[in-house]
């Protein structure tokens, strides 16, 4: 296995890429972040994603975390970026565009498969619940260490709205919630999740977690929650490792 590959994390308002230690499961360079064009053209996308590739490593593999349903390389759902991206083969459109080896997956997806592999879920058997708190709500669930890919949790309604509109970490800024009043937003969400899915262990991962690393003790769950252990690096550590996966949704090469 090669031992690094480009991790490349497109947000709803930021783009990040570096480059990835595949053996570590760490940063082996600085992490670039330019401005996310999410609802600009796709062009203006590829643009934004070149210029935040680490320079000088135009051989390497790169794995892309989207935030919305990938199948096949190809983007299904369109969630915070412009509507033109519904059928877009970002994976091929990728090599092509710039050169290499372009694997595309769900940004959550991305970021649980990092944290199942180097992080909180390490060794982990059973269901684990993975859910990134950003601009929505992603998810990534792993039954005994294997990828359920796209599952797309975040949209389900809760007591009549979406869990993403009631527990993002954008809806506490744009809602002006209290802390407590999102953290009861959350839990709600929490709770269904657990009750539908009953899993071993959920793992809460986003930026926000680097700001309340305490967080998974504020949440009243019938399952161990544990914070992520890669903080806001697991979705494009998770895609870099997605590179190096060979059945698609398999986890684990051993
Ligand atoms: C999208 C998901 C994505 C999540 C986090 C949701 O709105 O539908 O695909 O994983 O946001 O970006």
């Amino acid at each position: 296995m090669n031992r690094c590959a480009i991790g490349v994390d497109i947000g709803g308002s930021s783009i990040k890429s570096a480059l990835v230690d595949l053996e570590r499961g760490s940063l082996a360079s600085e992490r670039r972040r330019v401005r996310s064009p999410a609802m600009s053209s796709i062009d203006a996308m590829y643009a934004a994603i070149e210029s935040a590739l680490p320079e000088q490593r135009a051989s390497l593999a790169v794995g892309i975390g989207f935030p919305g349903v990938v199948k096949s390389g190809v983007v299904r759902t369109a969630a915070h970026v412009a509507d033109a991206w519904i059928g877009h083969p970002l994976a091929k459109t990728a090599a092509n565009r710039l050169g290499r080896k372009a694997v595309a997956l769900n940004d959550a997806d991305a970021a649980g498969l990092a944290e199942l592999q180097f992080g909180a879920g390490r060794d982990v058997r059973g269901t684990v619940l993975v859910m990134t708190l950003g601009t929505g709500i992603g998810s990534a669930l792993f039954v005994d260490g294997q990828l359920v890919p796209n599952t797309e949790l975040g949209h389900l309604e809760v007591d009549g709205e979406e869990a993403e509109l009631r527990a993002a970490a954008r809806i506490r800024m744009t809602g002006k919630l209290s802390w407590s009043d999102w953290l009861q937003q959350l839990n709600l969400v929490v709770d269904r999740l657990h009750a539908l899915l009953w899993p071993d262990l959920i793992i809460l991962c986003g930026g926000i977690t680097e700001d309340h690393p305490q967080l998974a003790t504020e949440i009243a769950s019938r399952c161990p929650v544990r914070v992520g252990e890669l903080r806001a690096d697991a979705g494009l550590i998770g895609a870099a490792f997605a590179t190096t996966l060979t059945s698609g949704v398999w986890l684990r090469s051993d």
